[in-house]
């Protein structure tokens, strides 16, 4: 009788040796320039002023980028009230709804070049920007399709109705999926939009722009600007608009909170974030190793509520940080494009020295540093997954929001210790709790100070469920019915 022999061991810090697999390019069509789109149609930028837009992972120039100045932006705004007191303000939930719909039918059929695209402006890996960001913008606004001619039901016996005007400014790191949690809300409640995307990622917004003048939606309805912080500024100043809502820094959120006191204008700020993921003794371990890796080095950490404090519980601490820096070695870093990478391009160079210079704070604090042995692209901007190990409440790495894929780990014995040290930070936008004891999950969830707090899984998104933060993070939910509520007035 053969003997079954015992299997090899996978020699995980050799990885394995995969094919390219890129995504082709050749279905994409992307414009030289790009100029404001107002009223329903791309018009030229009163200063006639253009900015570039790279991809990050070749620094090559993708496309010339319209600035627009206050003018630009009094005109989009005045195109939107224009669009709401004649048409959209007025018409049926039930009306509304179709158009709504057919714009989240219109994405899933252009798909495939939205994924690419956005992979191309801002870096990250395709298998993210195909399987995430674009499915999750498109049910987004499936799902608001659905509240549209359900106001009443949503809020009984309150009136619910729209504010008017909102401006909505974005950040760079899920660039269309930000832009479909902004406007699909937005629209299902009556009111009209003005846009404006971030500076380093402002493509796949102007695919939505073409996309949303080919759906028939009314003219000015939707209005998406481009240009940097000046223009994002003259949205908020704006005396036409009555809602603001922004994604993005915390500094920023603050200097508009601060802008717009003593007027009218209603706001909603979803800023930084430094979430715990907190690993206990009975956790399962390997699942939540994966849950670790996907909570900080998805998307480069470029994610508010990426889990980039990492707690683990001090008998499990040595078998969780050897397997986690197993799993590390076998992430693949390089070409946005190829099916096969984990890591993408980190999204701009600015950002990729505060990183740098967040990896030398790390060290200069004492830290010991762990980075991942992979390979690099020659070219672009790539940062290597990193470790900080030894790390201690008051090192500016545990307190101050990094945004690339940078994990500090501490270690706690008691569920009263981590929950203190989770919850001492200024931010509080989400957390992870990795446990086989479902009373510990309520425990923890009620008492971190945290929106979100996913349970034995991380980074997990749906539009039925609210999503926003607590603290420095910011205020107002985004997603489900709550994500309504922003947009209404009772
Ligand atoms: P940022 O806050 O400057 O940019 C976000 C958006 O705000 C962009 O569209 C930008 O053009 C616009 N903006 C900039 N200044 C403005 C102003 N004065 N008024 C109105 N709009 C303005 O963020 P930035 O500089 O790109 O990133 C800096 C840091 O912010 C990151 O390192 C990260 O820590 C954090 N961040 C957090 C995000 C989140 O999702 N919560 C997203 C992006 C960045
Ligand atoms: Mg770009």
């Amino acid at each position: 009788m053969k003997k079954n022999k015992t299997p090899k061991p996978l020699n995980f810090s050799t990885g394995w040796d995969y094919a390219p697999a890129p995504e082709s390019t050749d279905h994409i069509k992307l414009e030289k320039q790009y100029d404001l789109f107002i009223g329903g149609k791309f018009v030229k930028p009163s200063g006639g002023k253009y900015f570039d837009t790279i991809n990050p992972a070749t620094e090559k120039k993708l496309a010339s980028i319209a600035i627009a100045e206050t003018k630009d932006v009094d005109k989009a705004v005045q195109a939107a009230r224009k669009a709401y007191d004649t048409v959209w303000g007025k018409m049926p939930g039930a009306e509304r709804s179709k158009y709504i719909f057919r714009i989240a039918r219109m994405i899933q059929e252009r798909a495939r070049e939205f994924s690419v695209i956005e992979s191309m402006d801002g870096g990250k890996p395709i298998r993210e920007s195909r399987d995430i960001d674009i499915p999750l913008a498109a049910n987004h606004f499936f799902y608001y399709a659905g509240w549209a001619d359900k106001l009443n039901y949503a809020f009984p016996n309150r009136k619910p109705s729209s504010l008017g005007v909102a401006a909505q400014i974005i950040p760079w790191n899920f660039p269309l999926l930000m832009a479909a949690w902004k406007i699909a809300p937005a629209l299902a409640t009556g009111n009209t939009v003005v846009l404006k995307p971030a500076e380093t990622t402002p493509l796949t917004a102007l695919k939505l722009a073409e996309l949303i003048r080919d759906s028939g939606l009314p003219d000015g309805v939707v209005n998406i600007i481009t240009g940097a912080g000046n223009t994002g500024a003259a949205m908020v100043g704006h005396t036409g608009v009555d809602k603001i809502a922004f994604t993005g820094s915390t500094d920023v959120g603050k200097l508009i909170q601060k802008s717009i006191a003593g007027t009218n204008k209603k706001l909603t700020l979803e800023l930084g974030g430094k979430a715990a993921n907190i690993i206990f003794e009975d956790a399962p371990l390997d699942q939540a190793v994966e849950g670790i890796i996907n909570g900080i080095f998805f998307n480069q950490g470029h994610v508010c509520c990426a889990g980039s404090r990492l707690f683990i519980q001090e008998n499990v601490a040595d078998i969780v940080i050897r397997k986690l820096k197993q799993r590390m070695e076998t992430l693949i870093i390089g070409d946005p494009l190829d099916k096969n990478t984990d890591i993408g391009a980190i999204n701009s160079k600015e950002q990729l020295q505060t990183i740098l210079k967040y990896i030398q704070i790390g060290k200069n604090e004492g830290a010991d540093i762990y980075q991942s042995s992979c390979s690099m692209p020659a070219k672009g901007f790539f940062c290597k997954p990193t470790l900080f190990l030894n790390t201690s409440q008051s090192h500016r790495i545990v307190q101050e929001e990094i945004f690339g894929p940078v994990l500090t780990i501490q270690t706690f014995r008691t569920i009263e210790e981590v929950i203190e040290k989770a919850n001492n930070i200024p931010y509080g936008l989400s957390a992870g709790v990795w446990t086989d004891k479902g009373s510990k999950i309520f425990n923890l969830t009620s008492r971190l100070r945290a929106g979100v707090v996913w349970a034995n899984t991380y980074n997990k998104f749906d539009p039925t469920s609210p999503f926003g933060g607590y603290k420095e993070s910011g205020f107002g939910r985004e997603g489900g019915l709550h994500g309504l509520m922003p947009y209404l007035k009772f």
